[in-house]
């Protein structure tokens, strides 16, 4: 038996210490000490010994499990060390490759504009809002004084949601100063950005969406001299100093009384050139004294507080800043039109 066990030390150390990955030295290990194996196979040949030989013989059998254990323990280390070496070499990051470059974005110059007119509006003590799209018609027209058969509530203008023409896309951004009136407390100064839309062709200068910026006002004694001052100061904010303007008498039915407002064109000082289309003027807004009956509408006693608004298409600010044609251009997101803004 003291022969077996010899033989067995010898040849199982020698094979643990060539095995080439875990799963040959699993295997070894249960060849020489699993239930069935060769080692265990001695072991119960024991009881054949004489008592005076067991002793002898148990302390070798000990000591050949344990060399064997401790061998396939170092190996095991081993094995894993080279295999975690092996993984990090394959894995390893070369720190001095040339990094593959990231294209940075920037603002569209949509964008531009509407941060721009945020960050003048904010400065007058206004609050930014945007409002919701989809829009009840009571919003976009009832609650601003345009009843059933005005000419902007047909099929043909507007993007209905239902047969009953009760939800719509917003024609304007108007529909947030209702919104607002019957939500805010007073004194109110909101200024709402957004998208809207109406039945328009696309062309050089239409879109069926486009964006409008919405002015609100509604405080003690506010008259058209306010409305005067606070858009005189953003046209002097947006277009430099010394910038003139001009208010001609329009109508809206959510105002009384109404206006445009135009600025005298920058790039000609009014004698008319390519940018103001040979008219010396550019045509900026539409406003006006808020009309009574739309604060009544809202909660609001004319008696005690009135108001002043404005609503301005945003495409043709834009346009106008960044010298662009066409206003298709803003919307088709070609890379090459962004890129250069
Ligand atoms: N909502 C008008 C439009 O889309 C613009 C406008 C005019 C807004 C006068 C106003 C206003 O608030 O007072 O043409």
């Amino acid at each position: 038996m003291k022969e077996q066990l010899e033989k067995l030390a010898g040849t199982s150390l020698e094979e643990v210490s060539s095995a080439c990955d875990i799963a040959a030295l699993d295997a070894l290990r249960v060849k020489y000490l699993g239930k069935k194996g060769e080692l265990t196979a001695i072991l119960k040949q024991m009881g054949r010994l004489s008592a005076e030989e067991r002793p002898a013989m148990g302390q070798l059998a000990n000591s050949v499990r344990a060399s064997l254990e401790a061998a396939i323990e170092e190996r095991r280390t081993q094995l894993e060390e080279a295999e975690l070496e092996k993984r990090l070499e394959a894995e390893a990051l070369d720190v001095t490759l040339p990094g593959s470059r990231v294209r940075g974005g920037h603002k569209h110059p949509m964008d531009v504009v509407i941060d721009e007119l945020k960050e003048i509006f904010i400065g007058m003590g206004f609050e930014v809002d945007d409002g919701p799209e989809v829009e009840l018609s009571t919003y976009n027209f009832d609650r601003l004084n345009t009843d059933e058969g005005h000419p902007a509530r047909e099929w043909t203008d507007s993007f209905y949601l239902d047969e009953q023409s009760r939800t719509m896309l917003r024609t304007h951004t108007s529909p947030m100063e209702p919104r607002i009136m019957e939500t805010r407390s007073l004194p109110i100064r909101a200024a709402v950005f957004g998208r809207c839309y109406r039945k328009d062709e696309v062309d050089a200068t239409h879109s069926p969406m486009f964006h409008q910026m919405e002015g609100l006002v509604v405080d003690e004694h506010i008259t058209f001299a306010d409305l005067k001052g606070m858009l005189n100061n953003m046209a002097v904010q947006l277009y430099g100093p010394g910038t003139v303007t001009r208010f001609r008498p329009h109508h809206f039915p959510f105002t009384e009384p109404s206006c445009e407002m135009d600025v005298q064109c920058h790039k000609c000082g009014g004698k008319g050139c390519p940018t103001c289309k040979g008219e010396g003027w550019i045509e900026l807004l539409g406003a006006g004294v808020c009309n009574p009956h739309v604060l009544e509408m809202s909660g609001i006693d004319p008696q005690t507080h009135s108001g002043w608004a404005f609503g301005m298409g945003l495409e043709r600010a834009a346009m106008r800043q960044f010298k662009i044609a066409d206003l298709r251009l803003m919307f088709e997101n070609d890379v090459r039109f962004l890129e250069q803004f």
